[in-house]
């Protein structure tokens, strides 16, 4: 063979090794994800990067009180909040039980977050999802929800004692539909497992071990009781804080060993159940979830004090958080307060901002300019 001849030949193998290599790369991505698909595992762009969010201190927080005041990321998550945790969880958890198959819908009962999460899972995972959502939640979240191609039942606000409540008629309707499952984050053992199994030992481990504090507020109960029972069997001195919006019956609950509100003795309602502007949290029962969580003292944090650390935390961090978030931040600076300089308190950002621009918080925050949240007590401590 000359040496023309000896070149091609090369070039002739190394184009069928490659082929060959292409070939048995694709064979193994294909059979990765089949098997991750039976297996209820990541398989997805969308459920790869859930959870394992950033832990970041809010140096503005930590100058402000002498504490180390972090801040668990969840607008990270794909699906924009903490609760894709839980939406993945549950329904990969429906799957394995069988109560889930192919062709199936997700039915669920939800403020909004829930509601894309669950709306992003169900489209990943090929199933129909049908929310039924109560007539005060940010119209973008409506919107964003709508979006994913999810059929929406809007209903009026109602007491939970009533079947026209959203999440009685989410149950109600799921058990007329063949194949469909009813996620019940408010009850479901999954919510929990969520928690349990990822968010506290994450924060656990980006702590190295060593941290006073854990502040978080509380729509389902979810997320503090996960957290709070693995920070507690780590350490039991973490100490766990409830973050409480105003018209909540929790903050008594904590306080004072019964679930009551004063504004349900004299109401004068900005919304429609709780006198608060922030979403998703703040309850008026005692969830199996929140029964299940580990707390020793309780915050209660009015709308002007959130709004003035949503503004603190765009104006001093880059941080473009929703309500819950603020609420949170503010609750931890409290924490830290009352705990004296030195101990570090992580609290959690659930979602991000973008997602309430035509919500009663966006409006505040607005109108909350940048020397108007001076003038509040959390951010004029801040600028000093
Ligand atoms: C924006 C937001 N923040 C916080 C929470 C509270 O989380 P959990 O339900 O785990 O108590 C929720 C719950 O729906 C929420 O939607």
């Amino acid at each position: 063979m000359d040496g023309r001849g000896g070149s091609i030949a090369t070039v002739t193998l190394v184009g069928f090794a490659c082929a060959w290599a292409a070939h048995q790369l694709a064979r193994r991505v294909t059979r990765r994800l089949r098997d991750g698909r039976r297996a209820g595992t990541a398989s997805c762009a969308a459920a790869a990067p859930v959870g394992r969010t950033p832990l970041v201190e809010l140096r503005s927080l930590s100058a402000l009180t002498g504490c180390r005041i972090l801040a668990k990321l969840e607008l990270l998550n794909p699906g924009g909040s903490i609760k894709d945790r839980v939406a993945w969880r549950a329904v990969l958890d429906a799957e394995r039980a069988g109560t889930l198959r192919p062709g199936g819908t997700v039915v669920e009962g939800t403020s909004g977050s829930t509601g894309i999460s669950l709306a992003v899972v169900a489209r990943a995972r090929g199933y129909s999802c049908h929310l039924v959502v109560p007539d005060d939640m940010s119209a973008n979240k409506l919107q964003l929800i709508r979006a994913l191609g999810v059929t929406v039942e809007v209903v009026k606000p109602a007491s939970i004692v009533n079947d026209d409540h959203y999440v009685n008629r989410a149950r109600a309707h799921a058990a007329r539909l063949p194949n469909a499952v009813f996620i019940d984050q408010f009850e479901s053992a999954s919510n929990f497992a969520a928690h349990a199994q990822t968010t506290g030992p994450e924060i656990w481990e980006q702590c190295g071990g060593r941290l006073d504090a854990f502040v978080m507020s509380a729509g389902t109960g979810g997320t503090i009781a996960g957290v709070s029972r693995v920070l507690k069997a780590r350490d039991p001195r973490v100490r766990v804080v409830l973050a409480d919006p105003p018209g909540s019956s929790l903050h008594h609950r904590v306080r004072h060993g019964v679930a009551w509100a004063p504004e349900q003795a004299e109401r004068t309602l900005q919304r429609h159940r709780y006198d608060t502007m922030v979403e998703g949290v703040g309850a008026d029962r005692i969830t199996s979830n929140f029964a299940r969580a580990l707390i020793d003292d309780a915050v209660r944090i009015g709308d002007d004090e959130t709004v003035a650390m949503a503004r603190a935390l765009l104006e001093h961090e880059a941080l473009f958080v929703g309500a819950s978030g603020a609420m949170n931040c503010a609750a931890a600076v409290r924490t830290a307060r009352a705990l004296g300089p030195g101990h570090t308190i992580v609290t959690v950002l659930c979602d991000g901002g973008q997602r309430y621009t035509n919500s009663p918080f966006f409006a505040a925050l607005v109108a909350c300019a940048p020397q108007c949240a001076a003038h509040s007590g959390t951010v004029k401590c801040v600028n000093e």
